[in-house]
């Protein structure tokens, strides 16, 4: 299978200290759709930057739809469409002008541009909105807005950076359908950003973890959770240094592979949680540690995050979001 996006040793330094990117390999099959998590400051839009012509690498290669992003930016920037986090509108123009004067931009004539408007503006949704000026539009309505943009040109590759940050779920649910349908049926290829683990596993066929401007972990949902290898209790103390007496009497438990803590909560990583879970609360009474919540669960994708990072995922300020929230907490993260 042909591949729609490889690197090698893509590399983006600003100035001598700050190594944004350092240095990662990537390979998206063509039909993938390919989710990069990582939290604020790893280095998720800086390589989107690079992938689509908008940075220049300080290092290393590139490939988009099989086009060389230094060699060939021109042609790189007529194949693939772009969605950043940051939404560039102009809050004067009308949603309907926007993707008109877009396509056109892209060599549509007047007449095509406007067709395409107009089956883009009834794709996410906006028909209804798409004569009434950009700026009376709320968040949810301009990223949407943002995505048609992104497919004006028809792109065989598609980056979306963090699309559903600040959505609300009902938006954030159509933006991800229209993500897989899209995928499915056009066999459109996505790099997707994001923050929320949820839409990482619901959505992504690979998944690449990036810390600290490197990638630490790759590959599906499935393998990666699979990998952890064992069964996940979660634990909840009223306070941090409860956390830490519990983490250290759990450690001594039998079976245990591994024993994470963050603030008040703690992940026991053990081959049969079940079976472990009286001895476990023994252990804690001993120790007077006792957990407010105890959770039996398989590993979900912030137990692989954890482990290969060493922290959770923070979301940021505005995240919200009932899935943004559960795919964040050690306790409440669904399988
Ligand atoms: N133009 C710039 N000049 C200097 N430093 C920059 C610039 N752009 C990004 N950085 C730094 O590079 C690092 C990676 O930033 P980047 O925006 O790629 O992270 P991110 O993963 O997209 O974060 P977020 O989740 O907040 O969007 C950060 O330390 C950031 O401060
Ligand atoms: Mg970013």
């Amino acid at each position: 299978m042909a591949e729609a996006i490889a690197t090698q040793g893509l590399t983006k330094l600003f100035g001598p200290d700050i190594r944004a990117v350092d240095g990662i390999d990537l390979r998206v099959e063509e039909g993938q759709i390919f989710g990069f998590l990582g939290q604020n400051g790893s280095g998720k839009t800086t390589t989107v930057r690079m992938l689509t012509t908008l940075l220049r690498p300080t290092a290393g290669t590139a490939r988009v739809a099989g086009v060389d992003v230094i060699a060939q930016p021109a042609e790189v920037r007529r194949r693939v469409g772009v969605a950043l986090q940051e939404v560039g509108l102009d809050e004067l123009q009308t949603g309907r002008e926007v993707l008109t004067l877009q396509g056109q931009l892209f060599g549509l004539s007047a007449k095509a541009a406007r067709e395409r408007a107009a089956e883009l503006l009834e794709v996410v949704t906006l028909t209804e909105a798409a004569d009434r000026p950009v700026r009376g539009y709320s968040g949810g309505m301009k990223r949407r807005l943002d995505l048609a943009c992104a497919l004006v040109n028809d792109p065989r590759v598609v980056f979306l950076d963090e699309p559903t940050t600040g959505l609300d779920p009902i938006t954030r649910d159509a933006v991800w359908r229209y993500v897989q349908e899209l995928n499915r049926e056009r066999g459109v290829t996505f790099f997707l950003t994001t923050q929320y683990l949820e839409e990482a596993d619901r959505l992504a066929h690979t998944v690449a973890i990036m810390d600290r401007g490197k990638v630490v972990a790759e590959g599906s949902p499935a393998e990666l959770k699979a990998r952890i290898g064992t069964d996940v209790v979660a634990l909840t103390f009223a306070g941090g240094e409860l956390a830490a007496r519990a983490e250290a009497a759990l450690a001594r438990l039998e079976g245990v592979q591994k024993v994470l803590r963050a603030e008040t909560e703690v992940a026991v990583y053990l081959p049969n949680g079940a079976a472990a879970v009286p001895a476990m609360v023994r252990l804690l009474d001993e120790a007077g540690a006792p957990a407010e919540e105890l959770v039996l669960k398989q590993p979900t994708l912030d137990d692989v995050f954890l482990q290969v990072t060493g922290h959770h995922l923070q979301t940021g300020e505005g995240a919200g979001g009932a899935g943004a929230a559960a795919g964040t907490k050690l306790a409440g993260g669904a399988p």
